[in-house]
Order: structure tokens, then sequence, then C-alpha cells
């Protein structure tokens, strides 16, 4: 695994020709570092909207892409749904339970974890995303819903498996909200799912956890010089090349 993971996550946006012409520039930008050591630690993913997945698919050897859903079936009569199988062929990484896809589509932590599962057996990395909206916080209970998630959605796996797993801590109140947590508070929130992590899987150890929740080029570098922050996952600030070369420019100054 590298050292850190800056994600894009296109969310509902760009066409097959706008993520093509992205993925181009931002290759043209990144070559310009090839000789750079410092590339190697550094993971550049980006998850496009599915049918663009295939198109940028090899556009870029200096880019990872992933798959902003799967279904945990294997095939069958789920009108809409996409399986791992058919998107393994082109993708790394599957993002689960990101916090639009849990409020807007009603997917619980049940639904999450057969998710990871179908994930896993396929050999794509999970990007298994918990954090808590915004009166859950201000009642006191941020600590209590992301225990609570992770013990649903991690429920059944061994360390083997949950190492393979990458975390992404989004406060759902900083999510295109422009609001941003603090790095103290992104912190405290990461140092926490670590223990959990470590709590439910019986072993000690570092965990990769990314932060997400209104990242830009202005607050990147603070939020990822924190200990327990190994990368971000971007909403808004993805969506143009400028802005996400900025975060990936200024996060190859921490590694
Ligand atoms: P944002 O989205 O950067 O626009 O806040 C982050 C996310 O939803 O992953």
């Amino acid at each position: 695994m590298k050292d850190l993971i800056i994600a894009a996550n296109w969310k509902m946006n760009k066409t097959v020709t706008e993520s093509i012409s992205f993925v181009t520039e931002l290759d043209i930008r990144l070559k310009q570092w090839e000789l750079n050591p410092k590339l190697d630690k550094i993971e550049v993913l980006i998850f496009p909207p599915f049918l663009s997945i295939y198109p940028v698919k090899g556009k870029s050897e200096l880019i990872s892409i992933g798959s902003q859903n799967i279904y945990f079936e294997e095939s069958g009569a789920f009108t809409g749904e996409i399986s791992t199988e058919m998107v393994r062929e082109y993708t790394e990484y599957a993002l689960i339970g990101h916090s639009e896809r849990r409020e807007i589509f009603g997917e619980t932590d049940s639904d999450i974890n057969k998710k990871i599962r179908a994930a896993l057996s396929s050999n794509l990395t999970p990007l298994l995303c918990v954090g808590e909206t915004l009166e859950e916080r201000e009642a006191g209970n941020t600590f209590k819903k992301i225990e609570d998630q992770l013990k649903e959605d991690l429920n059944g796996f061994s360390e083997d498996e949950i190492e393979k797993i990458v975390f992404a801590y989004e406060p759902v109140w900083a999510i295109g909200t422009g609001r941003t947590a603090s790095p103290e508070q992104a912190q405290e929130v990461h140092s926490f799912i670590t223990e959990e992590i470590n709590k439910i899987s019986g072993k000690e150890k570092k965990r990769m956890i990314l932060y997400g929740g209104s990242v830009k080029p202005e607050n990147c570098k603070e939020l990822l010089a924190k200990k327990d922050i190994n990368g971000a996952l971007i909403g808004g600030a993805s969506l143009k090349v400028e802005s996400f070369f900025a975060i990936i420019e200024k996060s190859l100054e921490l590694v």
C-alpha cells in the first residue's frame, strides 16, 4: 500500500467525453513528475461514473480507477445494478457505504457488509466510508455512531480481510458544505477509528484511513499532515483538473 491515497469521487458528474479529457490532462501533468520517486508513494485514484470507467481505464498508467458502487449479488434480476465481476476487469477499488448511498438510497449496514464481502471475493479493494451527521455530532454521539457503523459493516471479517480494506472518515456535515472538519477534529476521529478497527480485528496496527468532506487545495496539507490521516476522498474539488492536481501537488510535499 502507498503512503497516501488521493481519491476523486466524481459522483453523478461528467460525461464520457469530459471524463476522458480530464484523465488525459491529469496524466500530462502527472507525467512531469514521473521521474520523481515521491510519486511512487502516492496513489492517485478516480471514481468516475460507471459509463466512464471503461473509456478512462488505460488512459493513464499513473491513475487507478474505482467503482462508485457495486451490488452484492453476482448476477441476475437486479435492474440497474452492477456486479463486482463486471467492474473488476477495469477497476481496483469499490467505494462502499458513502453517506449519499446510505441516506439517499437507503443502504443499510447489512447491505454494506455484504458489499464488502462481494468486493473482497472479487479482489477489489473496498473503500469503506463512515461518518456522523451534524445532529449526531451536536448530540455528542460521533464516536457511538462510528463504532456502530464499523461493528456492523465489519461483522464477520477476519483480520486478513480487514487488512485489505481502506477506510474513509467522512463527516456528513462536511460533505459538499464547504465546512471542513478541523485537522484536530479529523485526527481525533481517525485515531478512534484505528482503535475500533483494531478492537474488531484483534490486531494492533496502523490502518489506511482517508479524510473526506470539503477537502480543497487550501486545507489539504494541514489535514494530511495529521498522524492518522492517510489520504483524502475529494468530491467538489476533484471535478477540475486544476484543483485536484493542486491537492496532489501539495500532498507530494508530505511524503
Ligand atoms: P466534497 O465530497 O469534497 O464535495 O465534500 C466528498 C465526498 O462526498 O466524498
